[in-house]
């Protein structure tokens, strides 16, 4: 990423936030992510485990992947060294260009290069675009997050189920 201008990333990754919001809004805070964002990028370049891909046309950041290397603490491990891949964008107007692909393809490189052994990474699951993208490269389904809202007035005010316990 050595040269690109760090507003510009921040933006990018500021839209794929907005984006996941939009596919996951009962568990995302757009606010809170954006700011966690320009904390994790402004700290990018001191960070030796991280690397970010750019595709650009010119001075204009067309799109990104990030790369963040993970370390097993625990021996038993299968797998000692994995990296986790994160915000995936592609502005609308290069999609279809095969920018993630290869934004991809090199990111998956580098983190052999880097003695990696798996790659792992998170997703709305109603992604579609990056569910296909995704399984081109071999990534499947692992496991899978539910959520739901809990109204918080009716059971705080009525106490708990009486038929279940708390155990403290
Ligand atoms: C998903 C996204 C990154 C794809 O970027 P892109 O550069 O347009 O993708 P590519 O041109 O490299 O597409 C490669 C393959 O991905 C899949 N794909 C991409 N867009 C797709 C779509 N809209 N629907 C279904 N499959 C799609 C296809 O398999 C495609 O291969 P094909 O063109 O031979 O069919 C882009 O749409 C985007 O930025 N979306 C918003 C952010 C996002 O969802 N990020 C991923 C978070 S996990």
């Amino acid at each position: 990423m050595r040269g690109t201008d760090l507003d510009a990333v921040i933006a990018l990754d500021a839209a794929a936030i907005d984006h996941n919001h939009t596919l996951v809004p009962l568990i995302s805070a757009p606010a809170v992510e954006r700011c966690a964002s320009r904390r994790y990028w402004a700290g990018m370049r001191r960070r030796r485990d991280s690397r970010a891909f750019v595709a650009a046309d010119g001075k204009a950041l067309l799109g990104m992947l990030c790369v963040d290397v993970r370390n097993a603490r625990n021996r038993r491990m299968k797998i000692r060294r994995w990296v986790y891949l994160h915000s995936l964008y592609v502005e609308p107007r290069a999609r279809g260009r095969r920018i993630a692909q290869r934004l991809i393809r090199h990111a998956l490189a580098w983190a052999q290069r880097h003695g990696a052994g798996g790659a792992t990474l998170e997703m709305a699951a109603n992604n579609d675009a990056a569910r296909a993208l995704y399984g081109r490269f071999g990534f499947a389904v692992q496991e899978v997050m539910m959520a739901r809202r809990l109204r918080q007035s009716a059971l705080s005010a009525r106490g708990a189920d009486p038929g279940a316990k708390v155990v403290r």
